[in-house]
């Protein structure tokens, strides 16, 4: 994000802040220069750091420990303090210097039990959404802003939720003008895919080093189902968002790549096979992981509503892209990642 819009506002100054805690996230510095993006190597959770920030007058919030498993084996003061506490940090700023806030929040948002009553139908590569479904705001094309809330949604949903209402009492409470972007999966270049989060990124580094994995959860067949968004659509609604705030103002809605822009593991395998020339060990893992869902599908339906803006890179060159990244940085990424 912060490359784009220094690239493409050359005469604003963007700055990213980061603690670089990612893995790989260190990559990125050498971009951030060229792209003429001052970067300040600051902290979240320390609202020193951000006071060292001056005058800003547009914040996108999208610092965060994004793990869905985050917190679950071990402390939760990361994941909470990151990702609450570090919007709360945020919010503040954005308070002082009425500065304009852009919130990335997730589908995580959505109760997990709810999502796992769904009724599904199985086909050949992938689970589908049933027409008929048993709760609100549920349906074939995903899931819509009304889906009910009650209901746990792990500590990283959980997270940015609770950061979403505070986001809503800034706008009350102070007047910071607000948009919550609620996205589902958001893939693309420069994602340091691993395991438990940047599920596409994974799938492609590990084809491409020949690395094995595994199909986890719902049976151990792969046909669990994610929407996914390329990076640079998210890019350009953000832009869209920033340059007409009085818009977007208050605005909170799904942002997804939806039935169109979806894969299952299955699907992203065979491309992934037919991207890298190679195919590597896939093993099965029945054992369902807490917090996982079979399918989620954003309905995007408000947000259409609201902008002409639409996802235009699908699901095929969302994963080339990664694939012309990774090769074209094999060598920093085998260290890294
Ligand atoms: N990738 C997705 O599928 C997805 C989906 C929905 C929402 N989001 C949201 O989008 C945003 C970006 O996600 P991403 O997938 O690029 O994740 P990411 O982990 O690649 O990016 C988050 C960045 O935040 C940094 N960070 C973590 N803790 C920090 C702290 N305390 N202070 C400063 N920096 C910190 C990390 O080093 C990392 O570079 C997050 O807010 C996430 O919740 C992502």
């Amino acid at each position: 994000v912060a490359c784009a819009l220094a690239t493409r506002h050359p005469r604003s100054e963007v700055i990213a802040v980061d603690n670089l805690r990612r893995r790989g996230s260190e990559l990125n510095l050498p971009r951030l220069r060229v792209a003429g993006v001052r970067f300040e190597h600051a902290d979240v959770r320390d609202p020193v750091d951000l006071d060292a920030m001056g005058p800003v007058d547009a914040i996108v919030e999208c610092s965060a420990e994004p793990s869905a498993l985050a917190g679950r084996d071990g402390s939760t003061s990361y994941v909470v303090d990151s990702n609450l506490g570090g919007a709360h940090h945020c919010l503040e700023l954005a308070r002082r210097y009425h500065a304009a806030f852009v919130f990335l929040s997730t589908s995580r948002v959505y109760p997990v039990a709810t999502q796992r009553a769904l009724q599904l139908e199985e086909r050949e590569t992938r689970f589908e959404l049933a027409a008929e479904q048993p709760v609100a705001g549920a349906s074939e094309h995903g899931i819509a802003e009304d889906f009910p809330l009650d209901g746990a949604r792990t500590l990283y949903g959980a997270t940015k939720l609770a950061a979403e209402l505070l986001v809503s009492e800034y706008r009350d409470a102070y007047g910071v003008s607000a948009t919550v972007n609620r996205c589902g999966v958001i893939a693309g270049p420069w994602q340091m895919g691993r395991v438990d989060q940047g599920v596409f990124s994974h799938w492609v580094l590990a084809h491409h080093f020949g690395r094995p994995l595994t199909y986890i959860g719902f049976g151990g067949t792969g046909k669990q189902v994610r929407d996914l968004l390329h990076v640079d659509d998210v890019v350009d609604l953000v832009e869209l968002q920033l340059l007409d705030r009085d818009h977007w103002d208050g605005f909170t809605a799904n942002v997804s790549g939806g039935r169109d822009c979806s894969l299952s593991l299955v699907e992203t395998t065979s491309i992934c096979q037919e991207l890298t020339g190679n195919e590597v060990e896939i093993g099965a893992d029945p054992t369902t992981r807490p917090g996982d869902v079979p399918v989620y599908l954003g309905d995007c339906s408000r947000l259409f509503e609201h902008t002409s803006w639409r996802p235009t890179r699908g699901a095929r060159r969302v994963l080339a892209d990664i694939h012309s990244w990774v090769a074209d940085n094999e060598e920093a990424l085998a260290a890294a990642l």
